[in-house]
C-alpha cells in the first residue's frame, strides 16, 4: 500500500514525503512541477502531471494501491490569487474536484488536507480555535475553504474521511539541510530576511510599523515545516485507526513580530540586515496566533522546534548553503 502524496516536491509536501519515507511508507507524488521540484524528493515515485488531468490521474491510481492521500497541490499566494481568482478557482478548487472524483471511483476513502490559516479572514480573537468564524480576506484562502467544504460533502455522501490542517506560517527546513524553502517568486517574511543576510537583496521591507501591536509591526505564529510534517502522518494514523473527520489549527501558539524575526534573524545569521519600513500590505490581519490545543489533544502532536531560534537556525542551514535554492 502506498500514500499519493499531491503536490510533494512543493516546500511543505517534500517535508511530508522525506516524514513518510523516515516512517518507512511507500510513497507515490503526484505534482506537476509548477512551483516544485524535483531535487526536493528525497525518493518515492514521480508522476509528473496535473490533477485536472483525469486520464493521468487515473492511470495513478490504477498503477498503484493507494490507501490514502495527502493533498498540498494548490496555488498558494494570497497577492496573485487577488489578481487572479480564476487560476485560484480552477487548480484548487477544481483540482481538489478531480482528486475526489478519482479518489471515490478508487475506492480510497481517506485526505489528508493542507489548508491554511487564512480560512479565518481577520479573526474576531486570538488564539484563533478552530470553531472560530471563516471570513476570507482574499481569494486563497476561500478557495481553500471551499475545498474543505467539498470534502465534507464527499465525506457525507461517500465516507471519504478528512483530517484537514489549518497550518499558520510555516518556515525552517529539513534537519538533513538537503531540503527546505525555494519559492519563486518568494514573498514570505523568513526566506526575504535571510536573503538579506546572504546579500541577495539590500534590505527588508517591513510593512507597516502602525498596527496596535507592542512594536507596532505585525504578529504571526511560526511553525517548523518538519513539525507540520509530523502532524500529516498523525493524520494519516488517525484515519487509518478509523478516526472520525477534523479539523485542527498548527501553530506553535507563540506570535512573533515581524521585527522580532528580523532581530533573531541578525543574532543567527550574525548579518546586520538592513530593514525599512513601509506602508502596509493590503490585507494583512495584525495579529494571527493558533490555539492548537486540539491537534495537540487528539493527534497528540508535539512541534519539536518551537522556538524561532530554532526555526530561523533550520532555515538559514539550508539557504546559506542553496543560496540559490535547488537551481545549482
Ligand atoms: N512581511 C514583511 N515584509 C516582507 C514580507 C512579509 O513585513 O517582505 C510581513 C507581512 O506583512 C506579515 C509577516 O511578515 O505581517 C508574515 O508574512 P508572510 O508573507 O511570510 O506570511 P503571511 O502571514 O502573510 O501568510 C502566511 C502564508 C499564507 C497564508 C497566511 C495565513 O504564507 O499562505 O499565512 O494567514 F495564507
Amino acid at each position: 500500500m502506498a500514500v499519493l502524496v499531491t503536490g510533494g516536491a512543493g516546500y511543505i509536501g517534500s517535508h511530508a514525503v522525506a516524514a513518510l519515507l523516515e516512517k518507512g511508507e511507500q510513497v507515490v507524488i503526484v505534482d506537476n512541477l509548477y512551483q516544485g521540484h524535483r531535487e526536493a524528493l528525497l525518493g518515492g515515485k514521480l508522476y509528473e502531471g496535473d490533477l485536472r488531468d483525469a486520464d493521468f490521474l487515473s492511470k495513478v491510481f490504477q498503477e498503484n494501491e493507494i490507501d490514502g492521500v495527502i493533498h498540498f497541490a494548490a496555488n498558494s499566494l494570497v497577492g496573485e490569487s487577488m489578481k487572479d481568482p480564476g487560476k485560484y478557482y480552477h487548480n484548487n478548487v477544481y483540482g481538489t474536484l478531480c482528486l475526489l472524483e478519482e479518489m471515490k471511483k478508487a475506492g480510497v476513502s481517506r485526505i489528508v488536507f493542507s489548508s491554511t490559516a487564512a480560512t479565518y479572514g481577520e479573526p474576531e480573537r486570538v488564539p484563533i480555535d478552530e470553531f472560530d468564524r471563516t471570513v476570507p480576506t482574499n481569494a486563497y484562502g476561500e478557495t481553500k475553504l471551499s475545498m474543505e467544504k467539498m470534502i465534507r460533502w464527499f465525506d457525507v455522501a461517500h465516507g471519504i474521511k478528512f483530517v484537514s490542517l489549518r497550518y499558520f506560517n510555516a518556515a525552517g527546513a529539513h534537519e538533513s539541510g538537503s531540503i527546505g524553502e525555494d519559492h519563486a517568486p518568494e514573498t514570505h517574511l523568513v526566506p526575504l530576511v535571510l536573503q538579506v543576510a546572504l546579500g541577495q537583496r539590500e534590505h527588508i521591507s517591513v510593512f507597516g510599523d502602525d498596527y496596535s501591536t507592542e512594536d507596532g509591526t505585525c504578529i504571526r505564529d511560526y511553525v517548523h515545516v518538519s513539525d507540520l510534517a509530523d502532524a500529516h502522518i498523525l493524520a494519516l494514523e488517525k484515519l487509518r485507526q478509523g478516526g472520525e473527520s477534523a479539523v485542527y489549527n498548527l501553530g506553535s501558539g507563540n506570535g512573533y513580530s515581524v521585527k522580532q524575526v528580523i532581530d533573531v534573524s541578525r543574532a543567527v545569521t550574525g548579518h546586520p540586515i538592513s530593514a525599512k519600513i513601509e506602508p502596509r500590505r493590503a490585507g494583512d490581519p495584525a495579529v494571527l496566533i493558533a490555539s492548537s490545543e486540539r491537534a495537540r489533544r487528539e493527534l497528540g502532536w508535539t512541534p519539536r522546534r518551537e522556538k524561532l531560534e530554532d526555526i530561523v537556525k533550520s532555515a538559514w542551514a539550508w539557504h546559506s548553503a542553496n543560496p540559490n535554492g535547488y537551481q545549482k
